[in-house]
């Protein structure tokens, strides 16, 4: 029997692995926009492999710097449709206004080019609760027995901004959910991607769900829902998953082309202040090379500010 070493060590960065299918956390870095090449590319392939990585004790950035970081990934982007917290890239994730995000998810699928890296920062932890679980969708392809892989392979799903917001949270008063609502859908997209998607960095297949799928392109209603709660099955089975108990100052950071996540709604009515900035991603393709195509409307419309996710490579 083998065993994986638990800790790697790469020159002054420690990666600790913290699941057995996703997630380590990683230390001895300080993180900002100054980090050296090398540092970079060894972060870039801990998260490629691990899917999500985590950093404690980053307290000293702030929206400049943790946007400055992010660019060592890839282009920043906006959300098409949700004005950023400090009027360039860093989005508000504030348990005080707006829908949360209790419900598995990646993030902006609605649009082609959704992001490949979400860096989620944490301002204000509540005292308990408010975790986040991260699952991984490559393994949750792998682990499909082969009718089912081959099944997936051949279908492909509509993602919209559109979703009943009322069976998300029923619990929330009317107007403020009519208010996040009018702001979250005020462009509705509809996009059509592949079910799995070919990672473009590491070739493995991923299953591209989540609660932005209306349905099963070709399906009726009923059969399209039965399968996508069988594949979704497999992608939140807890084997499959890893959960993080936030402290302020923790920076997390997924790989959004691998995986879904989902924010624990179980912190009442205390305060829980994130900032996300992502990373613009590209076209996903099928295993047949058929990329994912923009339904409505024609093109990405431009944020207030930069360049929206999904739009620099849009087709
Ligand atoms: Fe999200």
């Amino acid at each position: 029997m083998t065993t994986a070493s638990v800790t790697t060590e790469i020159s002054s960065l420690t990666v600790t692995k913290i699941g057995g299918r996703i997630g380590a956390e990683i230390g001895g870095v300080r993180l900002g926009g100054d980090l050296s090449k090398e540092t970079v590319a060894e972060i870039r392939a801990a998260l490629l492999a691990h899917k999500v990585v985590f950093f404690r004790g980053q307290d000293h950035l702030d929206e400049a710097a943790h946007e400055a970081f992010a660019q060592l990934l890839g282009a920043p982007v906006a959300h098409p449709t949700v004005p950023s917290a400090d009027g360039r890239y860093a989005l508000g994730i504030d348990s005080h206004h707006g829908a949360r995000a209790n419900q598995w998810h990646t993030d902006v699928t609605f649009v082609p080019a959704y992001p490949a890296f979400s860096i989620l920062r944490a301002v204000t932890i509540p005292p308990y609760g408010g975790n986040t679980l991260w699952a991984n969708t490559a393994t949750a392809y792998a682990g499909l027995p082969e009718p089912l892989r081959a099944l997936a392979d051949s279908l492909r799903a509509l993602h919209s901004n559109e979703y009943d917001y009322a069976a998300l949270k029923p619990d929330a008063l009317p107007e403020a959910l009519a208010q996040y609502r009018e702001v979250f859908t005020s462009t509705s997209f509809l996009t059509e991607h592949p079910v799995v998607r070919v990672h473009p960095e590491t070739g493995e297949r991923t299953l591209l769900l989540g609660n932005f799928v209306q349905r099963i392109a070709g399906l009726t209603g009923r059969d399209s829902r039965a399968l996508l709660d069988l594949f979704q099955a497999h992608i939140e089975s807890p084997e499959n998953t890893v959960r993080w108990q936030w402290r302020a100052g923790d920076v997390a950071i997924w790989d959004n082309r691998a995986t879904q996540h989902y924010g624990v709604d179980d912190s009442d009515e205390h305060e829980r202040t994130l900032r996300r900035v992502t990373v613009d991603g590209d076209v996903p393709v099928g295993p047949d090379g058929t990329p994912s195509r923009l339904i409505s409307p024609e093109t990405v419309p431009a944020p207030a500010f930069g360049i929206a996710s999904g739009a620099s490579t849009a087709v």
